[in-house]
């Protein structure tokens, strides 16, 4: 790893033995982007990358000569209007009502190591050898703003995280409209496009397109990350796959209103933007006060898809997750959600948390409903104190309880919001994000509390450290249940309201430092309706989240298969809950709602008591096989191997680092006659080995032979079901009873 800068050409080259980022100073001093992609050697002179054609109709830097129109350059951080008609990464309004701005090179550092953003998740290092850091130091002469370029290179993978940092050293203020974390001129729009959106209960679904020109992006202006799109896209070329080609990454370390942008010039360059969306953003900058953006994670790599997100996944379960939890497998729990909604007593509860503990689980969770007055969705949250009507002994009692049977307690909570029907609103009526005199709307009969102002956060907090200092939690769910609306606060002049959004996002991050820090072996699981806020900036909190509020196994499929593109498995919250399925009220086999669920951090969500006691034994074996391969589950190499929007059979894999031992899950949604004979080629595999093959789950260990890595790489392991067992009695016509939504799980050692 190394980063140069050449002096005499202005150039900087940062580069690992995966890739080379390349940038120089450009004629008139602002950062010109000359390359990134995989790693070529180091040289005095890249200054051929710098192509100038002088066009017709272009603007031109300067006088007198048709060569440098920035327009027609590739940047860094392209400003609009100066000769520039492309969206820039950041706009400025000045005094004077001008949106211009001329950032230019006036210094640079480079740093062993990577430095902290204020107040802000991101990436870090735990050694000065893992990343260096490159801070270029640009200068906006006319207002006197200074903006800190960061790209931190990371020793091993594709890796650069970017952000940018303003300082007003200027005597007037200035409103930033935009400041996009990152910047990316590339030469070309040869790409595919893939972005991860949905909808409540079916999150990040894959949807890709060929970049075309003109603008394609995806984005939030809901207050959160959102359902409907995630924080990060794919740009790979069209004849990548999952093996093999040339991939970007780019995801954003941020949990607000965020936009991802491709826009293609009709000379075919592309130029990505990444960060906060500018809409309703309006960050006022005093002299003397400085705003640091969010960061951008890209990640580079031309082995195709799987390969950027293994590097994804290491990255994020080791340099971005943190504390207690990031490296432990994590506890197989019960949830009370969908085996009881709101309608639970101690005696109820007691019961399922009792059958749990006989079937193995190790953590009861205590879902929605348990505080003030709430019964149903329309009161009490705010008030985080527990309703002694529905547990005598307060959540300090039932906490007891539960620890006494021999299984850890975790609390729910919905920390951002509140009911008009709570003493809290009662109280602070104010205390919402709204504007004076307009209507208020509402989602889920709730108001989001207004986290942008310190004295609610700290009210909060008090409340939340109350019951978690003085019961045995181990586990907190941090809900979230609606979108922001008329995002007002009343804390905040006129001409501050457009960084509410933003410093709301702050006021969460703050609350969630400070309980983690203050409860540091509490396990945090973040959730907003389901998968709203599945996005990096959680991540460095809370280990892992609630995927979606669709526990069906085949629609989790194509949930978990999404999520896993920039997701470790580590992070992804998957349970098991009960048939017919509450979402889509599918009938699924028990077996299969396991096999896919253990991809994940593995819980059940049902009142197993309601299961017969065939099926309560096929619990306790689910539990015994997933408290023995959870390591290699949630913390081995992932690989996708068959896609769920692509056809009826899905498959994936981890492998351990060493390569002894893999677990395969292959599942398949409709049934059909006289189906094909299937084999499914592994990956990831040592071809020189021999692996012994068992089927798990309902198959129960079942060897199915040993065969060489190579073999079950080239050749493929044979998932046809060939057991005779399942020819219909008195017929030999090659009917296969088989069924829907079957699935298998093989284990390999
Ligand atoms: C939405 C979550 O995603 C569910 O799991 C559950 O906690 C409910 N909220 C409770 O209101």
């Amino acid at each position: 790893m190394s980063i140069v800068f050449n002096e005499k050409n202005q150039t900087f080259h940062l580069f690992n033995s995966e890739i080379s980022y390349i940038m120089a100073v450009l004629p008139n001093g602002n950062m010109g982007q000359y390359y990134f992609g995989k790693r070529i050697h180091e040289k005095d002179d890249y200054s051929c990358f710098l192509e100038m054609v002088p066009r017709s109709m272009g603007s031109y830097v300067f006088e007198g000569e048709r060569t440098l129109s920035l327009e027609h350059v590739k940047q860094e951080y392209g400003v609009y209007g100066s000769s520039d008609y492309r969206f820039p990464a950041v706009e400025i309004l000045q005094e004077n009502g001008s949106r211009i701005s001329d950032f230019c090179y006036k210094s640079h550092t480079v740093t062993a190591g990577k430095p902290k953003l204020k107040g802000l998740p991101a990436t870090y290092t735990e050694k000065d050898e893992e990343a260096e850091t490159l801070t270029l130091l640009l200068e906006d002469k006319v207002t006197g703003i200074e903006l800190e370029l960061l790209y931190t290179l990371f020793a091993e993978g594709g890796i650069i995280a970017r952000s940018a940092r303003f300082v007003n050293h200027g005597s007037r203020p200035v409103h930033l409209l935009k400041a996009m974390s990152l910047c990316l001129d590339l030469p070309d729009c040869e790409y595919d496009w893939i972005q991860f959106s949905g909808a409540w209960a079916r999150e990040r679904h894959v949807k890709t397109r060929r970049l075309e020109q003109g603008i394609q992006s995806v984005g939030s202006m809901r207050g959160h990350s959102s359902h409907e799109h995630n924080p990060f896209i794919i740009l790979k070329r069209p004849t990548a796959d999952e093996f093999q080609g040339e991939v970007i990454g780019f995801s954003l370390v941020y949990s607000g209103n965020f936009l991802a942008q491709a826009e293609v010039d009709t000379h075919d360059t592309t130029r990505v933007l990444m960060g906060i969306h500018p809409e309703c953003f309006d960050w006022k900058l005093d002299p003397g006060e400085d705003f640091q953006t969010p960061e951008a994670v890209m990640v580079y790599t031309d082995r195709g898809m799987n390969d950027m997100s293994q590097t994804f996944h290491r990255l994020y379960q080791k340099r971005l997750a943190r504390g207690y939890w990031r490296d432990r497998v994590r506890p197989i729990l019960i949830n009370n959600w969908e085996a009881t909604y709101m309608d639970f007593n101690e005696e109820k509860l007691l019961r399922i948390a009792e059958k749990a503990k006989e079937s193995g689980i190790e953590l009861f969770v205590l879902d929605d409903g348990w505080f003030g007055a709430r019964r149903n969705d329309t009161a009490g949250l705010g008030d985080w104190k527990a309703n002694t009507d529905l547990l005598p002994g307060g959540i300090t009692g039932l906490a007891r309880k539960i620890e006494e049977m021999g299984m850890k307690f975790g609390l729910w909570f919905e920390p951002e919001m509140v009911n008009k029907n709570s003493d809290l609103y009662r109280a602070h009526p104010d205390w919402i994000l709204a504007v004076p005199e307009r209507h208020q709307s509402q989602g889920r009969y709730q108001h989001v509390l207004d986290f942008s102002r310190k004295e609610v956060v700290d009210y909060i907090y008090d409340s939340m450290a109350e019951i978690l200092g003085n019961a045995e939690v181990s586990y907190v769910k941090w809900d979230m249940n609606r979108s922001i609306t008329e995002c007002w606060s009343a804390a905040l002049p006129a001409d501050r309201q457009g960084e509410t959004f933003h410093r709301y996002i702050l006021g969460v991050y703050d609350l969630y430092e400070r309980l983690t820090s203050a409860f540091p072996k509490v396990l945090f699981e973040s959730c907003a309706s389901g998968g709203a806020r599945f996005d990096p900036g959680l991540l460095y909190y809370a280990p892992q989240g609630w995927a979606s509020d669709d526990s069906d196994a085949v629609e989790r499929l194509k949930i978990q298969y999404g999520t896993s593109y920039c997701y470790p498995i580590s992070s992804i919250g998957a349970h098991v809950s009960a048939s017919p399925n509450h979402q889509v009220m599918r009938s699924t086999p028990l077996s299969t709602r396991a096999n896919v669920a253990c991809f994940g951090t593995f819980g059940y969500e049902l009142d197993l008591n309601r299961l017969t006691p065939e099926e309560q034994e096929e619990v306790k074996h689910q539990i015994e096989f997933m408290k023995k391969y959870r390591g290699l589950l949630q913390f081995g190499t992932f690989y996708r191997l068959k896609s769920p929007f692509e056809g009826n059979i899905t498959a994936w894999m981890v492998v351990s680092q060493d390569r002894s031992k893999a677990i395969v899950g292959w599942y398949r949604v409709l049934n059909g006659a006289n189906m094909p004979y299937t084999r499914l080629k592994l990956h990831g595999l040592d071809p020189d080995r021999m692996y012994a093959v068992r089927e798990e789950g309902e198959a129960n260990g079942k060897i199915c032979g040993s065969f060489y890595g190579d073999e079950l790489m080239h050749a493929g392991l044979i998932t046809t079901d060939t057991s005779a067992g399942d020819l219909l009695p008195g017929l030999n016509q090659g009917l296969h009873l088989g069924r829907d939504f079957d699935s298998r799980i093989f284990v390999l050692e």
